[in-house]
């Protein structure tokens, strides 16, 4: 596989087991994404969106077909291998946030590093630069109960790209931000993604989104019927 391809995946199918039947959420997905793109996965609710980024994110298997994601088979991964190239290389921004309850925002963003040996001053820096790409630097102290959904949903995305990962899978990243929050974010993204070739893929219905693509992957029904880049 060439050095830049980072995501690559062959005839990708992913099914579930509902009420005695297999329901497939991705049907042959042939995709490739090359290191330091900025793209979307676009479709309608229920398309294979989440399906998708979990897979490339090794949060879940294929059933059958291939993905590979920095030169790593997921399939063939044990726990471990993929935990350690989730806590490398990927952040994620959940559609649900993820946010640990009884932790502070900046405890919450400071946990991907705890995870990767970083000493307390690197921490401390890490942190407070991330909690200034977001505009949470005065919520540092509060608890997510304690902040509206946009702003949990700044420090789900601090904290995916607090370590600088090489891959970051945003599930509708914008979803409860109003507009001026959502451009802010998405030039800090395209910051990171111009500066250190920072991969990102979204999944998103959101036009101001899709604005920033450069890509655009279309799915219905667990296929990709468009793929398009601008
Ligand atoms: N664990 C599961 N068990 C059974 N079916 C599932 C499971 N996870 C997802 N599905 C089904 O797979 C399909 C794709 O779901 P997915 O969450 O990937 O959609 P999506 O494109 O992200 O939708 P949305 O835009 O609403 O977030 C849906 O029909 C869903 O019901
Ligand atoms: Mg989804």
């Amino acid at each position: 596989m060439s050095e830049t391809k980072l995501i690559h995946t062959h005839d990708l199918v992913k099914t579930y087991p509902v009420a005695g039947c297999e329901f497939v959420a991705l049907k042959n997905v042939n995709i490739d994404i090359g290191k330091g793109e900025f793209s979307g996965l676009v479709g309608p609710s229920g398309s294979g969106k989440t399906t998708l980024l979990n897979v490339i994110g090794s949060l879940d298997i294929p059933t059958s077909g291939s993905v590979t994601v920095l030169d790593h088979n997921i399939g063939s991964l044990t726990h471990k291998q993929a935990a350690m190239l989730r806590n490398q290389h990927i952040g994620f921004i959940f559609q649900t946030y993820n946010l640990l309850p009884v932790y502070t925002v900046f405890e919450n963003i400071e946990f991907p590093l705890l995870l990767l040996g970083k000493s307390a001053d690197d921490r401390k820096k890490m942190v407070n630069d991330a909690l200034e790409w977001v505009g949470l630097s005065a919520k540092a102290d509060m608890r997510p109960a304690q902040l509206s959904g946009g702003e949990s949903q700044r420090v789900a995305i601090a904290r995916a790209m607090v370590k600088k990962p090489a891959l970051v899978l945003a599930d509708e990243p914008t979803a409860n931000l109003d507009a001026k929050n959502s451009h802010h974010i998405l030039e800090t993204m395209e910051k990171l993604n111009a500066e250190l070739q920072t991969t990102f893929l979204f999944a998103t219905h959101d036009e101001k989104v899709m604005q920033y693509m450069k890509r655009i992957i279309s799915l219905e029904d667990g296929k990709v019927v468009k793929d398009e880049t601008k």
